[in-house]
């Protein structure tokens, strides 16, 4: 078979294969997918309060991939993200998120300005054209949206227009109140391909299986997915109740979970390691005043490992000489089935 065709996603969810299995075992199709994907696409950053205190804030975005060091700052109101690279030869200016009127490579000295602009280079007397546009560090796209910042290395991909969809569907969300709590953060290391983890999440098919608990908590019945734009929504009813509603989630292409719960926001980032490891960043920002937030973490983390244990399965599962693909249910899976629709479009485009 031809290698494009097997990772052609038919649009008619009836008839529609899945992904073929070397997607997530072939590392080329890995590698070549991480970079188009991750540096054309609007990344997660942080909440804005995060660089109130320490006013810089450095992010080192994918280390195990695309390894790109950038940084938030923010002078008064002035925020800028920009490169964490020297502009002379190349460390990285700074680690961990400090407070500061200027950023100092303590290689050899150099200092910018928290607007990139290079300030002082010892030793550079004599130097010609120097300094130039060129020793001042670059300039990254950033977004701020309801206070969350977003960045792109290149923003080519306009993955981001769903925000405006959260926007009108929970208006009266309060975003003003959201804090930002380090301590109900968590991050975990999953030995399973990125996609897969995005996969188990754009379906609510397995939580009566998977999630016991969950499964008693909300009406199956009432379960929605709804495809927006580089993004799936779904939510459900909470249990014996018709209009209150347990949950908003919010998938955006590729990588991003955005769920909004009465308690307040947790987002997920998923960051690709290598095909079989995984980091999830859970970002947990409860609303001001309300005191049960701390039990329902504990239920999500539950949700979580179940969770895990399934997408670990499916990781070992599919490198079987027995399996290469499946087919979707069109009632439970059209997430899943718009994610490959999305990936096979990129995936083709640089598969020869
Ligand atoms: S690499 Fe930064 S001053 Fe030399
Ligand atoms: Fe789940």
């Amino acid at each position: 078979m031809n290698k494009k065709d097997l990772y052609k996603i038919d649009k008619d969810i009836s008839i529609a294969k899945t992904l073929d299995s070397s997607f997530y075992t072939d590392k080329n199709i890995f590698k070549t997918l991480v970079t188009d994907i991750f540096s054309s696409t609007w990344q997660y950053g942080l909440h804005i309060n995060q660089i109130r205190n320490k006013n810089v804030y450095p992010i080192n975005f994918l280390p195990e991939t695309l390894s790109e060091s950038i940084t938030f700052t923010r002078q008064n109101e002035q925020i800028n993200c920009i490169s964490n690279v020297c502009t002379h030869r190349g460390h990285v200016i700074c680690d961990s998120p400090k407070k500061g009127n200027a950023l100092k490579c303590r290689y050899h000295g150099r200092v910018f300005n928290l607007n990139g602009k290079m300030k002082n280079a010892i030793g550079f007397e004599g130097a010609k054209d120097f300094p130039s546009v060129n020793d001042n560090l670059d300039h990254i796209n950033y977004k701020n949206w309801n206070n969350f910042l977003f960045f792109s290395l290149n923003k080519t991909y306009k993955n981001l227009s769903v925000l405006s969809d959260i926007d009108k569907r929970l208006s009266n969300f309060p975003f003003k109140k959201l804090y930002f709590s380090k301590q109900l953060s968590n991050s975990f290391e999953i030995n399973t391909h990125w996609a897969m983890y995005c996969e188990n999440y754009l379906e609510g098919f397995h939580v009566p299986f998977v999630h016991k608990g969950l499964a008693k908590e909300i009406d199956n019945q009432s379960y929605n997915t709804e495809i927006l734009t580089n993004s799936v929504l779904q939510y459900a009813n909470k249990q014996d109740s018709e209009k209150d509603l347990y949950a908003h989630y919010y998938w955006i292409f590729p990588n991003l979970m955005l769920n909004f719960y009465n308690w307040g926001l947790s987002i997920n980032v998923v960051e690709p390691i290598s095909i079989n490891k995984t980091r999830v960043n859970f970002f947990t920002f409860p609303i001001d005043g309300i005191d049960f937030v701390e039990d329902q973490i504990k239920d999500l983390i539950q949700v979580e490992l179940e969770d895990q244990q399934v997408v670990e399965s499916v990781c070992r599962g599919v490198k079987s000489k027995f399996y290469s693909s499946g087919r979707y249910s069109p009632k439970h899976e059209k997430g899943v089935h718009y994610f490959h629709q999305l990936l096979s479009k990129i995936l083709l485009k640089n598969i020869r």
